[in-house]
């Protein structure tokens, strides 16, 4: 049972605490934020994510898991240290790493015994160097560490299994010992056979870039095959169907929609086309998927206008879903930003419902009308828009929604409602590359 300390309670951070602990070591997820601290500390978790109470509540109860802001005293005492904390993206399109490399000066500062220093934020090839040079400038070339990137591959709404049944581990260690270590605390995934690739830092920080930006190439690709099939008469769906059949291909990551938000894609698409232009190197593929993911997220805005008439100014219009995905309140890029910009800038009444993200689009988007179901958001509306594929938007009871609004319009981003239906209520409708309603 080793002693670990994970720095940063974000997603990554506090999942990836809670899941070691749950795989038996002794963890201490550690924060500056106190007051985030002090919510963990009474057993409230300052994030959503399904699942993650239950697990962080039996690892509480079971002594393996506490919470502290002492990271001083957090770091002294572990043997290994994750860094977990935030790499947002800076004005020109690279990660801000300045949280990472704060860390590792307090770490430098608090290096009492060996210990194995390990990064899961995403970062930058060649972060891992400058993370070494720190902790040698700080605590001197005899200090006894290893340095070693282990990046994550959690996805919000699915971190918790993601965590425990990940498809792979990736550990980039140059020192035998620390990846030895390191195995040890994956041991229960080990005894699974869950792959573990060994590997260099720069290639285990150049795998989390290559899988994230693949991810998001993928389905840019899907909404550019998408919007040809609107102008051929063919059904994109079937489309994904067929082509992910092909094992080659896989269906994952290939369901066409409003464009890829969230925390991670857009961030790491840009960071890798910086990266790569930083080594003098192109990855034009990436350059395009990140240009096909505006417009496409544009795209949506002009198609909820045209169904509109190009007349918005002074109408109710209704959101339903504003997290970037469902089973999160993240609205980070969440596709739901720019149809309330465009639909605001036109003068139009903006009202929203989301199971659970309201409060978050609220701090960014005051002037939107927030309501509690989507009875209330669609009532006396001209014109609907499903922007997140939550369950209950599944499930929308297509005769309830005829009768509620004032126009019978709706533009589906995520392909989720049924088109017979629609049809037959004689709804106005359209969607991301499928046959839409003949006005
Ligand atoms: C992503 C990766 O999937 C994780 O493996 C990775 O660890 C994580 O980033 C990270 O770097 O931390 P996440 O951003 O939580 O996870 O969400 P995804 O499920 O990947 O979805 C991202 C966006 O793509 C969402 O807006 C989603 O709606 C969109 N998407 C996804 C599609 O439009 N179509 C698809 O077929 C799949």
């Amino acid at each position: 049972m080793k002693k670990i300390t994970i720095i940063g309670t974000g997603y990554v951070g506090l999942v990836s605490g809670t899941g070691i602990s749950d795989f038996g070591h002794n963890v201490i997820c550690s924060d500056i934020a106190e007051e985030k601290i002090e919510m963990l500390n009474s057993g409230i978790i300052p994030i959503y994510e399904p699942g993650l109470k239950d697990v962080v509540e039996r690892n509480v109860q079971a002594g393996r898991l506490s919470f502290s802001s002492d990271v001083a005293e957090s770091i002294q005492s572990a043997d290994v240290i994750f860094i977990a904390v935030g790499t947002p993206e800076s004005e020109n399109g690279s990660a801000d790493l300045s949280a990472v490399f704060s860390v590792a000066k307090t770490i430098a500062e608090n290096l009492n015994t060996y210990k194995v220093i390990c990064t899961k934020s995403t970062v930058p090839v060649g972060t891992g160097d400058k993370i070494i040079n720190i902790i040698k400038t700080v605590a001197g070339n005899n200090a006894e560490f290893d340095y070693v990137s282990n990046p994550e591959f959690l996805r919000e709404g699915a971190a918790v299994n993601d965590f425990l049944r990940p498809d792979r581990v990736v550990i980039g260690a140059t020192s035998d010992k620390a990846f030895d270590i390191l195995k040890d605390v994956y041991r229960p995934l080990y005894i699974n056979e869950t792959p573990m690739v060994h590997t260099n830092i720069a290639t285990a920080e150049m795998i989390k870039y290559a899988s994230n930006a693949f991810l998001a190439l993928k389905i840019s690709y899907i909404n550019e095959v998408a919007n040809i099939c609107e102008a051929v008469g063919a059904d994109v769906q079937t489309v994904a169907r067929a082509m992910g059949s092909d094992g080659r291909i896989s269906p994952k990551f290939l369901h066409a929609g409003p464009g890829f938000g969230g925390s991670c894609f857009p961030k790491d698409t840009k960071a890798l086309v910086h990266l790569a232009n930083e080594v003098g190197e192109d990855i034009r593929t990436i350059q395009a998927a990140v240009e096909a993911n505006q417009s496409q997220k544009s795209r949506m805005v002009d198609k909820f206008i045209r169904l509109l008439n190009n007349s918005v100014d002074g109408k109710i219009v209704s959101l339903l879903g504003l997290s970037f995905k469902p089973n999160t309140d993240d609205v980070r890029d969440s596709s739901a930003i720019e149809m309330i910009e465009g639909l605001l800038s036109l003068g139009a009444h903006v009202r929203a419902y989301d199971p659970i993200a309201n409060s978050n689009m609220k701090k960014r988007f005051p002037l939107v009308e927030y309501v509690d179901n989507w009875q209330s958001a669609v009532k006396d509306s001209s014109g609907v828009v499903i922007l997140t594929e939550w369950n209950e938007f599944r499930g929308l009871d297509l005769q309830e929604l005829a009768t509620l609004v004032k126009e019978k319009i709706v533009l589906d981003t995520r392909n989720i409602l049924s088109m017979n239906e629609l049809y037959r209520l004689e709804f106005t409708f359209d969607n991301v590359g499928r046959k839409k309603s003949d006005r």
